[in-house]
């Protein structure tokens, strides 16, 4: 049985804010790569990016390319996109189909979609040479409800004891079996964690999405994860069937048949340590995944999944939702940005949070935590 606590119930015990350094030291940022990004499970997209052999997509993590690409055996593999000879990047597209094999540019050193060297022109010029030693580095890959993720840390926990809390948390909205209608990408001129905070709490849904709260009253929260890398919970839709949509009418077929009733009037917002949001909507799946670029920039990709069933009918309309969560996220991506000018000022000073935004508070703690853990490691 999950307990769920309002979002008032939790103290801030007089947490403050971040301090400025936090969103703008090119060296926080730096070390955030290395204590956070680069030891952790990242979720990078759907496994239908990389639906058929030879399709690949690219990763950016900080200065890290890498080629997540599916195997003819259907294994997906994330290759480091570092040309074993000379060092080149292998391919520069953000995404394609490099068919069977993956060819630099170079000197055509070519390697098989499982990262193995298979072809080296000229070989009998390299001496004392072994194809065998010279296969690409590879990050680890695991799925979850048709989620790719990548961990560039060979040491770092399995997936599924880091997401142990979420592995079954979520499998009413059978998600897996979901498809992309929509996806819009962002470029916004924010911290990460700005959007995190921002993400998990509704403090600012009255003065900031007009539309939001007709809908869904910003005072209905309720969570079940309350501490750690997993956060949040669900609010209420107040229309009796509706959605989060333009309309406020429900934009699709119920995502999954095993949704409980009781679900329906609920949204449910969880933010996954450290770049994945998942909201959950009877009718449609919104997922954001954040790549950080700069301690002042993030590059944003927004999701929206369906029901399968609800793409094959002509009068499907995902706009209804999609446009609805454009308007708001766009919000949510402006006062971010506003923040980030904010906090770079000589005046900033670490403000007081309200009770209201006590999930915000609880992200920070767990960002202090992995950093602090992890200095000197
Ligand atoms: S650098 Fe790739 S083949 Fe030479
Ligand atoms: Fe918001």
């Amino acid at each position: 049985m999950t307990t769920y606590l309002k979002t008032t119930a939790l103290s801030t015990r007089g947490a403050h804010t971040l301090p400025g350094e936090d969103y703008t030291s090119a060296s926080i940022f730096a070390g955030e790569h290395e204590r956070i990004f680069a030891r952790s499970w990242l979720c990078i997209g759907r496994e239908d990016s990389v639906a058929v052999a030879g399709r690949y997509t690219m990763v950016n993590v900080g200065r890290e390319s890498l080629l997540v690409v599916r195997d003819r055996r259907g294994a997906i593999h994330a290759l480091f996109n570092v040309c074993r000879h000379r060092g080149s990047r292998l391919c520069e597209e953000p995404c394609g189909d490099i068919g069977e094999t993956i060819q630099c540019p170079y000197h055509a050193w070519t390697y098989g979609l499982d990262g193995r060297l298979v072809g080296v022109p000229d070989q009998k010029e390299l001496e004392d040479f072994d194809k065998g030693d010279y296969g690409l580095a590879r990050a680890r890959v695991a799925t979850w409800e048709g989620f790719v993720f990548v961990n560039l840390d060979e040491e770092a926990e399995p997936f599924e004891v880091a997401w142990a809390p979420m592995l079954q948390r979520v499998s009413a909205w059978g998600i897996a079996g979901l498809k992309s209608a929509a996806r819009i990408t962002y470029d916004v001129r924010a911290n990460w964690k700005l959007l995190f905070q921002n993400y998990s709490e509704c403090y600012h849904c009255s003065p900031l999405h007009p539309s939001l709260v007709k809908l869904s009253p910003p005072t209905s929260g309720e969570n079940d994860l309350v501490e750690g890398p997993f956060l949040g919970g669900f609010m209420i839709v107040s229309q009796e069937g509706g959605s989060l949509t333009k309309s406020g009418a429900s934009c699709g077929l119920p995502v999954s048949p095993g949704l409980p009733e009781a679900e329906r009037q609920r949204v449910y917002y969880y933010s996954l340590f450290p770049n994945m949001l998942l909201s959950l909507h009877h009718d449609y799946v919104m997922v954001h995944t954040f790549e950080p670029v700069a301690p002042d920039r993030t590059r944003i990709a927004c999701e929206f999944l369906f029901n399968p069933g609800s793409l094959e009918n002509p009068a499907f309309e995902p706009e209804d939702g999609v446009a609805f969560w454009d308007t708001v996220n766009r919000e949510d991506w402006h006062i971010c940005e506003q923040t980030q000018l904010g906090v770079s000022s000589s005046r900033y000073r670490p403000g007081p949070y309200s009770r209201r935004e006590s999930l915000s508070a609880a992200f920070d703690r767990h960002y202090k935590n992995v950093m602090d853990q992890s200095a000197g490691q």
